[in-house]
């Protein structure tokens, strides 16, 4: 990796955490999908761009199935904010899939920026979006006697 990437690597902290260890397992496999990136950005273009394109595909099906599993938990839990969201994910993969066009097709490859684009996009979504939903969720779900949260069919008809 390139000296000056260095401090773009992301470590997952508590803060990052929405709550539901299936959510926080997949934003940690993000997080690592990002570092990965920065660790191939070596400052030789062929090499980058050989990587970018041997990995994209498989990153953007990855973050296909995160948005997925959220937006039925979403559904299933009635959250308001469902068509708002899923509107944020939709425009994301639409992006992510013109940028990757467009990077590949440029003249100039940088896998800085495109890395750099994911990882603050990704850190924003979650902390902005993602805990919306958490708070809600939050509200709505019962806590269990050893401390977890949980909804149940009764919670999602008062919460609604
Ligand atoms: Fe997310
Ligand atoms: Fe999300």
């Amino acid at each position: 990796m390139l000296k000056s990437l260095k401090t773009e690597l992301v470590t997952w902290s508590p803060t990052f955490s929405v709550g539901i260890k299936l959510i926080d397992d997949q934003h940690k496999e993000l997080l690592k999908l990002t570092n990965d990136l920065f660790n191939h950005c070596i400052g030789d273009e062929k090499a980058e761009r050989m990587y970018f394109q041997k990995v994209i595909h498989s990153a953007v099906s990855y973050i296909k199935v995160h948005f997925a599993t959220e937006e039925k938990i979403m559904l299933k839990t009635n959250f308001p904010g469902y068509a708002e969201h899923k509107k944020q994910h939709d425009s994301f993969i639409l992006t992510i899939v013109d940028q990757a066009k467009t990077f590949e097709e440029a003249r100039q490859f940088s896998l800085s920026t495109i890395t750099k684009f994911l990882k603050n996009w990704i850190l924003e979504h979650i902390a902005i979006s993602d805990k919306q939903y958490f708070d809600y969720f939050r509200k709505i779900a019962t806590r269990k006697e050893d401390g977890r949260l949980s909804i149940a069919e009764e919670d999602i008809k008062s919460g609604a």
